[in-house]
């Protein structure tokens, strides 16, 4: 069987998910680009008469992230006119849409009951032939096919893009043992070939290449810089422009990552290892709190740099 890639869904509108349906609208990909209802009206909602009927606020998570693509920096969009081949949706009304496309890519919240429930229902909609895949962090590809269809246990695989999705070249591509050995050698092509990645095969291991390095890195720095007194700007200064990163350095990357994401990620690791290795993956106190606190990073406008970097956040 040849495999293609003609149309596509994205589920899940946040920081990656908005970003990777971009990159594929660069790449002239039609995309869906689904999330959920949102559970509550807001009275900026009520004052456009939506209530929870209105189609438009059924959707409006994917719209309203859509719309944002338009403002970030860099820019997610080689051109805005690529934002008319995506089309955004909700999961409750517009899932039988899965049934027109050769690819679904997941982008929800890195939780793996929260994804096998979505893959669930996705087995039911989708052509046997369709290619199903997880932008995880580094969650288990083989746990996420728990209970899924023969059909779907072929044509999934892990595809990791890296933030943000349209300038970093790195794919991390993770089969399952039950992967067919095509749609590997497919999602490697059309990596490489259509969506300009350099693409990494890697084993199905917690936090796979990138992140196990990547986490580990960053929380020694963390705990280095509590231990010894060191100031949020200053290891900024030290691990950016001056050692040739463009702009984002160690707490710039946290927060464009979103502190809850790299909660989870680091959670993942700790959970599967253990004795000294594992104590590497304890996130610090001071991590959690903020989360606690919704200081998510860009996406909730308060992280380490507060809006438009202007003020920093110390420990002290
Ligand atoms: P996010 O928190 O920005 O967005 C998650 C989106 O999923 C939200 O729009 C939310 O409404 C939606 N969602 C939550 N539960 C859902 C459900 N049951 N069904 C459908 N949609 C649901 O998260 P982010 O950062 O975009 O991460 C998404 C995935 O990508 C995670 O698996 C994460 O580990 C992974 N990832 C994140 C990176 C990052 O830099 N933030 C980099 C690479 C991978």
């Amino acid at each position: 069987m040849s495999y293609q890639i003609k149309k596509a869904a994205v589920i899940g509108s946040g920081v990656m998910g908005s970003g990777i349906a971009a990159h594929l609208a660069n790449s002239g990909i039609a995309t869906y680009l689904l999330d959920i209802v949102p559970s509550e009206v807001q009275p900026a909602d009520a004052a456009k008469g939506w209530t929870k009927e209105t189609p438009a606020f059924r959707s409006s998570i994917a719209a309203g992230a859509l719309q944002k693509l338009l403002k970030q920096k860099p820019a997610p969009l080689t051109a805005k006119k690529n934002l008319a081949l995506i089309t955004p949706g909700n999961l409750e009304d517009d899932l039988e849409k899965l049934s027109e496309v050769d690819w679904v890519i997941e982008v929800i919240v890195e939780n793996l009951e929260v994804k096998q429930q979505l893959f669930a229902r996705i087995d039911n909609v989708v052509k046997a032939e369709t290619i199903v895949t997880s932008n995880t962090s580094g969650i288990s590809i083989e746990a996420m096919l728990d209970g899924r269809s023969e059909s779907f246990k072929t044509h999934f695989l892990g595809t990791h893009f890296f933030n943000p999705p349209r300038y970093l070249k790195l794919l991390e591509v993770i089969p399952a043992s039950t992967t067919k050995p095509e749609v590997v050698e497919f999602m490697k092509s059309f990596g490489e070939d259509v969506l300009g990645k350099g693409v990494v095969l890697a084993k199905d291991t917690p936090n796979f290449i990138a992140n196990r390095i990547g986490t580990y890195g960053l929380l020694v720095t963390l705990r280095e810089m509590q231990k010894r007194g060191f100031s949020v700007g200053e290891v900024d200064s030290v691990t950016g422009p001056v050692i040739g990163r463009p702009k984002s350095a160690t707490f710039r990357t946290l927060d464009v990552v979103g502190l809850d994401t790299f909660l989870h990620v680091a959670k993942n690791v700790y959970d599967q290892t253990s004795g000294e290795e594992q104590e590497v993956f304890n996130p610090p106190a001071f991590l959690k709190q903020m989360v606690e606190n919704k200081w998510l990073g860009a996406k909730s406008g308060q992280g380490f740099f507060v809006k438009k970097d202007k003020e920093i956040f110390e420990l002290n």
